[in-house]
């Protein structure tokens, strides 16, 4: 039985008990990706960020909340077990505040023209440890959500991180500014993904998230892998 590894959702990247920064993936469409492999007769492991979704069924989820935890469950799972395919969909925080404060942490009073300054540093990237692994899946495909020349971003993250295929889709305007015939691909219900594979492009319709994962599952179905 091939067994295929989901990442899905956010990361959040704690700043002291009470503050994080992150990012509006739903999980959504990775989790219709894990359960449309699953549809397959495919062995899902799906490492999930926080995420508000039904716990899909019949697949073992891990559930995570930082990028390195993200990126320990992956190592520990490639080291363990033999992943035939992956597929990153998570949308995984570049950067995390370098220092995490224990208490909370306090506006200056009263002075409403203070400025906070936060120092960032990066995350591991996960897709870029799992396409150079030891242990690396035949099929490793990455995600690239873009706010500006799609392709050529994803093309180029394609050969950054080492990935098979990259998914790219459109990022447009947040949620709340969404005028019609406009839509972000994160938190909707529907998708528009464009497969990147080493020498061709299929740009497919936008779509409903399972229909689109529908699509895509059955592109790496088609791809070989035994
Ligand atoms: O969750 P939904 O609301 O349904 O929205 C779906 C989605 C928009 C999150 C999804 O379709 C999508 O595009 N996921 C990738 C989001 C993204 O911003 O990717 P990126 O361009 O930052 O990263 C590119 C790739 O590297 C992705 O496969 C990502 O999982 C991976 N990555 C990124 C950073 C990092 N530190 N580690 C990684 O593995």
């Amino acid at each position: 039985m091939l067994h295929a590894l989901v990442t899905a959702g956010p990361t959040i990247e704690r700043m002291d008990p009470v503050r994080y920064i992150s990012n509006f993936s739903s999980g959504k469409q990775g989790y219709a990706i894990a359960n449309a492999l699953k549809e397959q007769g495919i062995n899902v492991t799906l490492v999930s960020g926080p995420v508000h979704l039904e716990e899909p069924q019949g697949m073992q989820v891990i559930h995570v909340e930082s990028a390195i935890n993200m990126h320990g469950a992956c190592k520990e799972l490639l080291e363990t077990s033999t992943i035939d395919m992956a597929v990153c969909v998570a949308a995984v925080c570049d950067w995390r505040p370098q220092v995490y404060h224990r208490q909370k942490q306090k506006k200056q009073a009263h002075d409403e023209h203070a400025t906070q300054t936060v120092t960032f540093v990066q995350n591991p990237d996960i897709l870029h440890m799992i396409s150079h692994h030891e242990n690396r899946p035949k099929l490793v495909v990455g995600f690239a959500a873009e706010t500006e020349s799609m392709l050529d971003h994803a093309r180029e993250k394609r050969e950054k991180k080492g990935c098979d295929w990259i998914v790219a889709n459109q990022v447009y305007v947040p949620r709340h500014h969404v005028e019609e015939g406009e839509f972000s691909v994160f938190n909707n219900e529907k998708n528009q993904l464009c497969l990147i594979k080493e020498d061709e492009v299929i740009l497919f319709d936008l779509m409903d998230k399972y229909k689109a994962a529908k699509m895509l599952v059955a592109e790496m179905m088609g791809a070989g892998v035994k």
